[in-house]
């Protein structure tokens, strides 16, 4: 039985969720392992829409444990906003186990990942404001707050007085905004302490015990690869770890355990918020795309950036995470091209790149070394099996897996749970 890491290869929002959904009927447990309220994951059952935001998306299915780890940042009013908000649409969420030593986003968190943004003006990030940059950054600097710590007050009190020493000069003297009182800050974060007291658990051991008696776990990621903060289009990301590696420390199961990494792509690209993105399109076809795919934040509602698929990027994120399988979404998207342009290298000032240059300013100079693919204008919604594909969609496809360094498994033909072409069982 294995344990299954599902990732994504570009910017985000290539359809993770759905990705994880698709694996519930067949799974005991799903993991969260980074990010936060950031992440926004949608998931379709039966024409019912559902946007994810903490919840691990396997939520959904009956039977599985959802688990939120270690590695991951908690808002706890959202996440209570979101229990309750799938309990009121008849899902049951009471299994849900958050680990005690998840970090959790304070207030002051919020307020200056708003501030920051602000003051960095054309520097700007591009975040999501939901504090998440400065909760990580307090981990880090071992100032943060973890779900543990919501349950002795004094030490809670403790903490958040180091922590807003720091934070009132920052927001007082640099960025001219008011204090905040420590006693402001325990109203918030203990508002929901004794519902989520409960839900709480050693997770790490949670997650290996049922490894150790043979049960499925998914680690769903938040985010993706080209925003991990390792080996993303640094500064230019999140500040978690979401690559396969983070599927291990944001969730305390070793690597050993780990059997499938499987990476969710887009069979184009997206990127939300700032930074350097080669293939985007700035004319009628990025807008096609946008409009086509109903390219709109999950979280934030913002127009994703749109361009054409990528292989340079999903090739990095292959080598990245050791990569065995990858997830096409959004096929039918591309519906209605005659030709349909795939990066499969990159020019910086003349010079030729095969692979990801290692030096940001030259991936910021970079513009595709395009290949052209014949496209096709049947409806593929319906197509359940790689053979009922129009020939150039599968050669489409067949190309993408030559150049993308991993093996095409499945293949997603519209946002429904059953608008899926399964080529590789993931969990067997
Ligand atoms: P995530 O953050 O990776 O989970 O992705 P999002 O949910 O933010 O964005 C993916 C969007 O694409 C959602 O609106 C999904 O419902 C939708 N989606 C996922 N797979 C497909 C697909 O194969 N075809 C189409 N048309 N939409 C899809
Ligand atoms: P899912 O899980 C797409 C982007 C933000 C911004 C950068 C940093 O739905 O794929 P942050 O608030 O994390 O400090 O913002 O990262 N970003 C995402 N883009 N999908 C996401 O999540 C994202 N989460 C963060 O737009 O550019
Ligand atoms: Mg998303």
């Amino acid at each position: 039985m294995p344990a299954v890491v599902v990732l994504g290869a570009q910017w985000g929002d290539e359809g993770k969720g759905k990705a994880t959904d698709q694996l519930g009927a067949r799974t005991d447990i799903v993991v969260k392992f980074n990010g936060g309220n950031n992440a926004g994951h949608t998931v379709v059952i039966n024409g019912e829409k559902y946007a994810l935001h903490l919840l691990p998306s396997g939520i959904l299915s009956p039977g599985v444990v959802p688990v939120i780890g270690n590695g991951v940042v908690v808002d706890i009013d959202v996440l209570f906003q979101e229990i309750d908000a799938i309990e009121a649409r008849g899902h049951d969420t009471s299994s849900l186990v958050v680990s005690s030593a998840a970090h959790v986003i304070a207030p002051y968190n919020r307020t200056l990942d708003k501030v920051t943004e602000r003051f960095l003006g054309k520097r700007r990030i591009g975040t999501t404001g939901r504090g998440i940059g400065p909760a990580y950054s307090d981990k880090i600097n071992r100032v943060g707050i973890r779900v543990q710590d919501l349950f002795d007050e004094k030490i809670l009190t403790e903490k958040i007085e180091g922590a807003l020493d720091q934070k009132n000069h920052l927001l007082v003297k640099v960025y001219n905004r008011r204090a905040i009182t420590v006693d402001e800050t325990l109203e918030d974060l203990l508002r929901h302490a004794d519902r989520l007291k409960p839900l709480v658990g050693d997770t790490p051991l949670l997650l290996n015990t049922a490894l150790d008696q043979g049960k499925t776990v998914v680690f769903e990621a938040g985010q993706a690869t080209m925003l991990d903060i390792d080996h993303g289009t640094y500064p230019f990301v999140t500040s978690s770890s979401a690559t396969a590696g983070g599927a291990c420390t944001g969730s305390g199961v070793g690597p050993t355990r780990i059997d499938r990494v499987v990476a969710v792509a887009k069979a184009y690209t997206t990127r939300v918020g700032e930074g350097p993105f080669p293939t985007e399109l700035l004319d009628a076809d990025g807008e096609w795309l946008r409009q086509t795919g109903g390219e709109f934040g999950t979280t934030t509602g913002r127009p994703r950036r749109c361009g054409w698929y990528d292989a340079v990027v999903v090739r990095y994120a292959s080598r990245i995470n050791g990569l065995t399988d990858l997830v096409v979404t959004k096929l039918d998207v591309l519906t209605g091209k005659d030709k349909i342009p795939v990066a499969v290298a990159y020019d910086v000032n003349g010079r030729r790149f095969d692979e990801m240059p290692d030096d940001q300013s030259d991936f910021h100079h970079a513009t595709p070394i395009y290949e052209y693919l014949d496209g096709w204008t049947e409806d593929i919604s319906q197509a359940r099996e790689f053979d009922d594909l129009p020939v150039n969609a599968q050669r489409y496809l067949l190309r993408l897996e030559e150049i993308s360094g991993a093996r095409i498994s499945s293949i997603g033909v519209g946002p429904g749970r059953e608008a899926t072409i399964i080529r590789h069982e993931l969990l067997s």
